[in-house]
């Protein structure tokens, strides 16, 4: 299976995904690594892991969601790509755009969904007194960061926790759980696994 890698900043989940699927024994080869800002750190990282990368900077499209989308969607279809995955990736979507890839689009959201959708997800978790957080990879629908849930990784909110070491401990959640979805979807799972 060939997996194209969408990302906005420092890319590592795509890191880790590439390397899982470099290990070897992987069903799915990386293809491209694209991002919505051409200056994001995480395409040098895919670039010295030897992934193609392309960049279509949403700055340049302010406003035009749809003029963005055709820039990005040049070089992803070009890579004909059969998954997709969203990693970091920080732009909305148009349905449009996600209806090319029903059913074969992934995303990570740093919550247990189906709390917190939207964003500034680990002050809010903090803020309800939650013990538990974590992170949730999905199938993307037309509903935002609400398609069917492949898999979550719970981690704990510790009483000191900040919104910075509490994203610290999703991340590392978020690392342990991507690759681990990856492999069972590229092989043609769609049941949850959790963490
Ligand atoms: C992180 O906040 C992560 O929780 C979310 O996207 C942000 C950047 O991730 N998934 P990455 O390092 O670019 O993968």
């Amino acid at each position: 299976k060939r997996v194209a890698i969408l990302i906005s900043g420092g890319g590592s989940n795509m890191v880790r995904l590439v390397e899982d699927m470099q290990r070897g024994g992987h069903p799915a080869t990386p293809v491209l690594v694209a991002s919505s800002d051409p200056a994001a750190a995480g395409l040098a990282r895919a670039a010295a892991l030897g992934v193609p990368t392309a960049a279509a900077d949403h700055r340049a499209y302010r406003g035009d969601r749809a003029a963005f989308e055709a820039a990005l969607l040049e070089p992803l279809l070009d890579a004909r790509p059969d998954i997709l995955c969203l990693a970091g990736f920080m732009r909305i979507l148009t349905p449009a755009f996600i209806d090319r890839f029903a059913g074969r689009m992934l995303n990570i959201h740093p919550s247990l969904l189906p709390k917190y959708p939207g964003l500034h997800t680990h002050a809010r978790a903090i803020a309800a007194g939650d013990t538990q957080a974590g992170a949730t990879v999905h199938e993307v629908t037309t509903d935002l960061d609400a398609g069917p849930i492949l898999g979550q990784a719970r981690v704990a909110v510790l009483p000191d926790d900040t919104p910075e070491t509490l994203a610290a401990r999703v991340l590392d959640g978020e690392h342990r759980l991507y690759p681990l979805i990856l492999r069972r979807f590229a092989s043609g799972s769609r049941e949850r696994c959790d963490l």
